[in-house]
């Protein structure tokens, strides 16, 4: 809280001096830090508006995987926006100096940039690839870009250029350190797959300590995959992507064989919000982790859309619930729904291992 490190009272001579402030300072003390935040957001759009357009470009050619989905396309934009906005809001309210906000600032500009890039040729054919090695290779576009240099140097100026690109490089690559949900197992398929073709195994770094940079872009990247359109984004992502499309199916099945009715779109539903408690849980900063938790209750409270592309890549038409626009399509899931199946799914499963444990004896 507002510790005055300096402030001592004669009665207390060698313990520091506690600062109660009013209701009414508290409230101007909130009030200017979100006039701040304001600003920043504002100020920002303009200050950094190439990059912005540059990853936007990129997201939309047609190399990008991005560009084949609608709702892929906008999640990922959307993320981007999010990341930025939480990003000034963390990063105002920890104190960060105008240097260190503004390398906070790229880094969460160009954190995604690579990731929705087909795979280099070395890594040709290898499975979600480029969703375990999209730190590392933004990471590297940094440092060799030259379109990429040229707009740190106008956005960043001259003075310790170097030393701040390396930093945001850094920031970019702990982002991919924890790993919420899925992403362990897909981190251990991709290494698998490397190792025989005789390559070097992707580590995934977490922000070192005090990385104030760092460790707030990390946060904001978790908060987002907690927050509704994160969820979105996972949805659409499970939605368009063969593997995540399977195991959505594959789990759908393994529920009917207990009798119990789950569709996929439940299922990515399941594995959306997974992701976001791993995500809270990860974080050590328990600030940080309220933070997110705040962000959960909310979408908890969500209405959620599940709209699988076909094999031939249209948009499935499914169910469209009363009140609904017709031009869309798809299902809605809800995760409370959702959350009691898996409940049913494991009592079903329990009660089945025990009675084949009872069978085994008798
Ligand atoms: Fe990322
Ligand atoms: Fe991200």
């Amino acid at each position: 809280m507002f510790n005055f490190e300096g402030g001592r009272s004669e009665f207390l001579e060698n313990e520091p001096f506690e600062y109660s402030p009013s209701p009414e300072v508290i409230n101007e003390e909130e009030d200017n830090l979100g006039e701040m935040i304001r600003l920043e957001k504002n100020e920002v759009k303009e200050k950094f508006a190439d990059m912005i357009d540059y990853v936007g470009r990129r997201y939309e050619s047609p190399d990008s995987t991005l560009s084949q989905s609608e709702e892929q396309l906008k999640a990922f934009k959307e993320h981007n926006e999010q990341i930025l906005d939480k990003c000034i809001e963390q990063g105002i309210k920890r104190g960060l100096n105008e240097d260190e906000l503004a390398k906070l600032e790229v880094s969460a500009i160009l954190h995604d940039l690579s990731k929705g890039d087909t795979p280099p040729k070395w890594a040709a054919g290898i499975g979600n690839f480029t969703l375990v090695y999209h730190g590392e290779s933004a990471a590297e576009e940094i440092g060799s870009n030259e379109k990429l240099q040229q707009l740190l140097k106008d956005e960043l100026g001259e003075d310790d250029l170097e030393d701040k690109v390396a930093h945001i490089q850094r920031a970019i690559r702990s982002h991919m350190g924890p790993h919420p949900g899925f992403m362990s197992d897909v981190l251990g398929m991709v290494n698998e797959e490397l190792k025989e073709k005789g390559l070097d195994q992707i580590e995934h770094s977490r922000p070192k300590e005090g990385d104030q940079v760092a460790e707030v872009l990390l946060a904001a990247d978790m908060y987002s995959l907690a927050s509704s359109k994160g969820i979105r984004k996972v949805m659409a992502i499970r939605s368009a992507v063969p593997f995540f499309k399977q195991q959505d199916k594959d789990l759908s099945t393994e529920y009917a064989e207990l009798g119990i009715e789950l569709n996929p779109g439940e299922a990515a539903i399941l594995s959306a919000f997974d992701s976001a408690y791993a995500a809270r849980d990860m974080i050590q900063n328990n600030d940080d982790k309220e933070w997110i938790q705040s962000t959960i209750d909310k979408s908890v409270e969500s209405k959620y859309r599940y709209n699988p592309l076909d094999d031939g890549d249209r948009r499935i038409s499914g169910h469209v619930p009363e009140g609904c626009d017709r031009r869309q399509t798809g299902i809605m899931v809800s995760i409370e729904e959702a959350q009691q199946k898996r409940k049913q799914f494991e009592d079903a499963k329990k009660s089945r291992e025990a009675l084949e444990k009872i069978q085994e004896i008798v």
